[in-house]
């Protein structure tokens, strides 16, 4: 049975929230050094899941495009944020802009898409279906690489 769409974002949000928390608790810059690499691979992730799958069916079902024009500017500026991530002299610093920035985010993805989605009569199921295949599809090629 396949969750829905929703559920599957929102705990993507709760898990790299608990991530940022425990980078910010680790004690060791080597563990630091992975954390911030793994909130960095999930929000591409998610991000790529959105703007893949979730967005264009929100889109297809509110006849909205501009909440959705917005949201993947937001990305963008976050993957830019990200990508200096490697070369950031104060890793702290960085993850506290990312993460700052992807909250306001994931607010007005909850406050207008969410809401809005739930409303439309959106197929949630099937979009969560369809998410799960792709992230599982793309942990495939990652494991493989
Ligand atoms: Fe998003
Ligand atoms: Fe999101």
């Amino acid at each position: 049975m396949a969750q829905d769409a929703i559920a599957l974002l929102e705990s993507d949000h709760q898990r790299v929230e608990g991530l940022v928390r425990d980078f910010k608790a680790a004690g060791d810059a080597a563990a630091r050094l992975h954390l911030a690499q793994i909130i960095c691979m999930e929000l591409t992730l998610h991000a790529m899941l959105e703007e893949e799958i979730f967005y264009p069916a929100f889109a297809q079902a509110t006849g909205d495009d501009q909440l959705v024009e917005r949201a993947r500017k937001e990305h963008q500026h976050l993957k830019e944020l990200i990508a200096r991530v490697p070369s950031a002299d104060n890793l702290d610093g960085a993850i506290e802009a990312i993460w700052r920035n992807a909250l306001e985010h994931i607010e007005e993805e909850r406050r207008d898409i969410f809401a809005r989605a739930r409303s439309s009569g959106m197929e949630l199921a099937t979009v969560g279906g369809r998410i799960q295949t792709r992230r599982a599809e793309v942990a495939a090629t990652v494991q493989e690489a």
